[in-house]
């Protein structure tokens, strides 16, 4: 396997950035997480526009024009030879001596190719899975996809202890924003509910795809925060992701959602974005 740093390919094993990269010290740097299906990339204008969007909110250098990135990254996918395959790209402000303030001018460009069997999440489509609440611990700009995913990563891990696929990230008045590395939805009365656009969530990809699916099948979308208790109730639950493009929640910390089953709005769009992607 080939990674990409800083226009060169090399092997993965092999491909490092300096110990005083400002994405490893700092977590100065963004990323974009993308799907390669059958060779192809999915929705890549909505990644390479979020990129952008991100780099110039931290005011990091774009490193390529999005046409030129979007041209490496497909040497990348096809050098690796990935039919199904996640592309993994991360943008750092560049390496420099340790100091808070320093803005070196060159950013660290480096991109990575991971096999990911993004079919076998359809058996997981099938049987759902469970999720568990956690305190959102995050900072104030959730909107912009940044490598700070400490508590993102610590969520995970206390969801994953209490048996659940995924961490739904609460807040004091027991509003759910999203998932650790996933979009929240919910189904009430035939119309799906998902936290609005905002500092608190980053706006997926696939929650686009589902907003925009959602529009041609005539099924009500209201963006609007949720609470748990909303949640436990619920008539469905599903989550999204480039990762996990919609897969039904059975389960929130233990209460049985629907009859336990991915109920059938979250099939019917299930059905329907796995149409898009496959
Ligand atoms: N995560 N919310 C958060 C906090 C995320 O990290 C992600 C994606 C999403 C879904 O975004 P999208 O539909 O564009 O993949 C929502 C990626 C997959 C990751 O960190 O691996």
């Amino acid at each position: 396997r080939l990674a990409y740093v800083d226009g060169r390919h090399v092997p993965l094993a092999d491909a490092s950035v300096s110990v005083e990269d400002r994405g490893f010290q700092f977590a100065d740097a963004v990323y974009e997480v993308c799907a390669v299906a059958n060779g192809r990339l999915f929705d890549w204008d909505l990644h390479a526009a979020r990129l952008t969007r991100n780099l110039s909110a931290l005011g990091i250098a774009a490193p390529l024009g999005t046409a030129a990135l979007l041209v490496q990254a497909r040497r990348l996918i096809a050098a690796n030879r990935a039919r199904e395959a996640l592309l993994y790209i991360q943008v750092t402000r560049g390496a420099g001596r340790r100091d808070h303030g320093f803005r070196p001018d060159r950013p660290t460009l480096v991109m990575t190719v991971r096999p990911f069997d993004l079919a076998g999440r359809v058996g997981m489509q099938a049987k759902g899975v469970a999720v568990a609440s956690v305190n959102d611990q995050r900072w104030g700009r959730c909107d912009i996809k940044t490598v700070g995913l400490l508590p993102n990563v610590l969520a995970k891990a206390s969801a994953k202890a209490a048996g659940g696929f995924e961490a739904w990230l609460v807040d004091d008045a027991g509003t759910v924003a999203e998932g650790a590395s996933t979009n929240a939805w919910i189904v009430r009365g035939g119309r799906l509910i998902t936290h609005p656009l905002s500092a608190r969530i980053l706006p997926g990809v696939m929650r686009a795809g589902v907003i925009r699916l959602a529009r041609d099948l005539q099924i009500g979308v209201d963006e609007r925060p949720f609470t748990l208790a909303e949640a436990f109730a619920a008539d469905e639950a599903f989550l999204t992701a480039t990762t996990a493009p919609v897969i039904g929640v059975v389960r929130v910390d233990g209460h049985t959602i629907g009859d336990g089953n991915p109920g059938p709005v979250t099939r019917k769009l299930g059905e329907a974005m796995w149409a898009e992607i496959a």
